[in-house]
């Protein structure tokens, strides 16, 4: 519980932190009593100085609900954009301070000093808010500088690795390339060393055999690795008992095995440098259970879990550990996996969130749809029932010879 609260309200001045306790405040308790237990004759909300009451007090609090949990959610998280909507939102309030006691006391000397004196504190905390950007994500120093030198980044061929890779080259690191399509590889190399001038390493290598990952991590001897990207992997659509055994062992061999073994053979490093950046691509299908889905699904809990654990293991030995839970993404991965063809994010749009989310939480569903999609079910469903669902949903993703 002291670990939990220390990482909770680590890197943040002390005023950041009050403002985040009393936003959760307002958004977990006083808002929500507000909204939906205070008896609407009583109810009253202040905007801009001009006081709303009864039903229009009621229609009015839920902005008010939405501001403070999006701050709860940009305090907690090290968003950038929480200074802006801080600051606004605060401006709002000295700018009511001064409306509303002109308005009472009229525009007398009392009005005015009581409406300034009233207002200042707020236009200070909305200017402090403004210029606090250096507290948050976007100021943070680049990738290299904060991990070290060289990124590996394992199923660098296509999709989200194509987009880490670049994401971390733009960031000023080396990268190791990983993936079985070598020509894929020396072509992101080539992009790669023209474009950011950092140097690169292209490893052909098959990471669902028991070797592979143990030559991947040969081949980054004496390196300075930063950062570890476990990226690569695939789905495998169908009914379990449709579905070949041998494909589904390799499954489990790059989904489960090769990150463990990499991060294993990588983690030793970081920690004797005291930093560095573990990010493993899990998925949301791993929340839950996913029938026509079943072995992938396994296989991304088990990434979370293992990421999950790991996070708190390091988190006094200055290495950082994310998992990156994407939901449908514009990859290869539907056709490699054998699913009717649907829509999703784009691959560049998922990997940028990974990169802001690094080193600030354990987790990131990409999408506030994924996030809904992933967390509410668990919250209010039986488990029993969220796999039914699931089974149904599944359906119209995968192939009528393969359901
Ligand atoms: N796209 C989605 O909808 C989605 C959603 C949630 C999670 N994810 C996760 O995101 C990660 C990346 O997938 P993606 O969407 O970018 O799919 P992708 O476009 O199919 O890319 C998969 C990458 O993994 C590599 N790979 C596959 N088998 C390999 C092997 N045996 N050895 C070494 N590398 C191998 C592939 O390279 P080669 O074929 O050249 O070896 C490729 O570079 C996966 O872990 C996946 O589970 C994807």
């Amino acid at each position: 519980m002291r670990d939990w609260l220390r990482d909770l309200f680590r890197d943040r001045p002390i005023w950041i932190n009050a403002l985040m306790i009393f936003s959760s405040y307002m958004a977990f308790i006083y808002m929500p009593w507000d909204i939906f237990w205070k008896p609407v004759a009583e109810d009253k909300e202040v905007w801009f100085g001009i006081m709303f009451s009864g039903w229009w007090a009621k229609l009015t609090a839920i902005p008010h609900w939405f501001v403070y949990a999006a701050a709860v959610h940009g305090f907690r998280r090290h968003r950038s954009w929480i200074c802006t909507w801080g600051a606004l939102y605060t401006a709002q309030i000295s700018l009511g301070m001064l409306i509303w006691n002109i308005g009472y006391f009229g525009f007398s000397l009392t009005g005015w000093f009581v409406g300034i004196v009233g207002a200042v504190p707020f236009a200070l905390l909305s200017l402090a808010l403004a210029d606090a950007r250096d507290h948050f994500t976007d100021a943070r120093k680049p990738m290299r500088a904060r991990y070290g030198e060289w990124a590996v980044v394992t199923g660098a061929s296509a999709g989200l690795g194509v987009e880490f890779a670049r994401a971390l080259a733009r960031e000023g690191m080396s990268c190791v390339l990983a993936a079985r399509r070598e020509d894929r590889l020396t072509d992101l190399a080539e992009e790669l060393e023209k474009r950011h001038r950092v140097e690169t390493r292209v490893v052909r290598v098959d990471l669902s055999t028991i070797e592979g990952p143990e030559a991947l991590a040969a081949a980054c001897e004496g390196l300075e690795v930063g950062v570890l990207v476990n990226n690569a992997g695939f789905g495998y659509s169908g009914r379990f008992d449709k579905q070949d055994t041998s494909r589904l062992r390799d499954l489990v061999m790059l989904n489960c095995v090769a990150p463990t073994v990499l991060t294993s053979k990588i983690l030793p490093g970081m920690k004797e440098r005291e930093r560095g950046a573990i990010i493993m691509t899990g998925s949301v299908a791993g929340r839950q259970p996913l029938p026509l889905h079943t072995v992938y699904a396994a296989t991304k809990s088990f990434d979370q879990v293992f990421g999950e654990s790991l996070y708190v293991e390091l988190r006094d030995a200055g290495v950082d550990v994310l998992v990156l839970e994407p939901g449908s993404t514009e990859t290869e991965f539907q056709e490699v996996a054998g699913e009717i063809p649907h829509s999703g994010q784009s691959a560049a749009q998922v990997v940028e969130l990974a990169m802001v989310s690094v080193g600030q939480q354990p987790t990131v569903i990409s999408g506030w749809l994924n996030w809904a999609r992933a967390m509410l079910p668990a919250r209010i469903a039986p488990r029993s029932l969220i796999a039914y669902v699931a089974h149904g949903y599944m359906k119209d993703q995968t192939p009528p010879e393969m359901r």
